[in-house]
């Protein structure tokens, strides 16, 4: 692999985006590299958590300007630029983004694909595309406004500002804000207790918990009830509310 590496402890799964010298500009050659990557582990039911993270640095700078810029509309139309990334959202294992750094443009969108995202005090948000002529490719218009509301939205993408960490907590886009030298600490820590319980629980629990992003209150609220209901057939169910009643650690095992 060329540009990004990945490395397992143990239920966790940690991908690290490796195109230093572009601040991790997000280009067609990375994301094929990360779907391709992540599509069998995400299917291992030894996989409990993603961890995406990048230098300290740049999370991601955005998307490959270099590699957009030649392109005609036709070709991008043609080629549906950008469509791949759907893969990594659909990833049904829970994703931390751990970000430092610039989180800008297609990057900012990359984190808001992930299920939480976690700051160091460097990180900066931002969807700066108007500066270059265009607008957030990657969901940057819808993600952003579901998860921060049409004045923040309105805000950032209008005048291409960034944020820092801190607005981005109040703001609702960040989970938590840690200093810089305990984001990679507290990332594996978050993802190893994601990763403790039952997969197929944490799993039912992100998709119940994007559905509210999605569809009303009342499919919201039936999806959820229905995924409720689905998990009283897994072992998990039982050892979980066992456990309580004998007053001892679950023992999942994802079944
Ligand atoms: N694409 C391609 N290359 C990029 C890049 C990007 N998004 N961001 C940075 N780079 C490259 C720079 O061109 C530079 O390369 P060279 O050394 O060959 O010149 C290298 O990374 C280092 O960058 P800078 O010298 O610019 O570093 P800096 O510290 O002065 O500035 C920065 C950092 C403010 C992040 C600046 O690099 C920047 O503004 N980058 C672009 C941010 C941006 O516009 N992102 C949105 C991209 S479009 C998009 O993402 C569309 C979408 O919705 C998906």
């Amino acid at each position: 692999m060329n540009f990004i590496k990945i490395e397992r402890q143990d239920r966790v799964v940690t991908v690290t985006l490796h195109r230093p010298e572009v601040l991790n500009a997000l280009s067609s050659g990375l994301l094929a590299e990360l779907v391709e990557a992540l599509r069998p582990l995400d299917r291992d039911p030894g996989t409990g958590c993603f961890v995406i993270t990048g230098s300290e640095r740049a999370f991601a700078a955005g998307a490959d300007i270099k590699e957009m810029e030649p392109k005609t509309s036709v070709e991008m139309f043609a080629e549906d630029y950008f469509a791949g990334w759907d893969a990594f959202a659909a990833l049904r294992t829970p994703k931390i983004a751990a970000v430092s750094g610039y989180a800008l443009g297609g990057g900012c969108e990359l984190a808001m694909m992930c299920d939480i995202i976690l700051a160091g005090e460097s990180a900066t948000f931002g969807q700066p595309e108007i500066k270059l002529g265009v607008i957030p490719g990657i969901g940057g218009t819808q993600r952003l406004t579901k998860l921060v509301g049409k004045a923040k939205a309105m805000d950032l993408i209008l005048t291409g500002r960034t944020m820092s960490a801190q607005e981005a907590e109040r703001a609702g886009l960040v989970s938590r804000v840690v200093p810089d030298d305990r984001l990679t600490a507290e990332a594996a820590a978050i993802a190893a207790t994601v990763a403790s319980y039952g997969k197929p629980a944490a799993m039912a629990a992100r998709e119940a918990v994007e559905r509210a992003l999605e569809v009303g209150l009342r499919e919201g609220l039936l999806f959820e009830r229905r995924s409720f209901h689905a998990l009283f057939a897994t072992e998990d169910q039982s050892e979980g509310m066992a456990a309580f009643r004998e007053k001892r650690a679950p023992r999942f095992t994802g079944r």
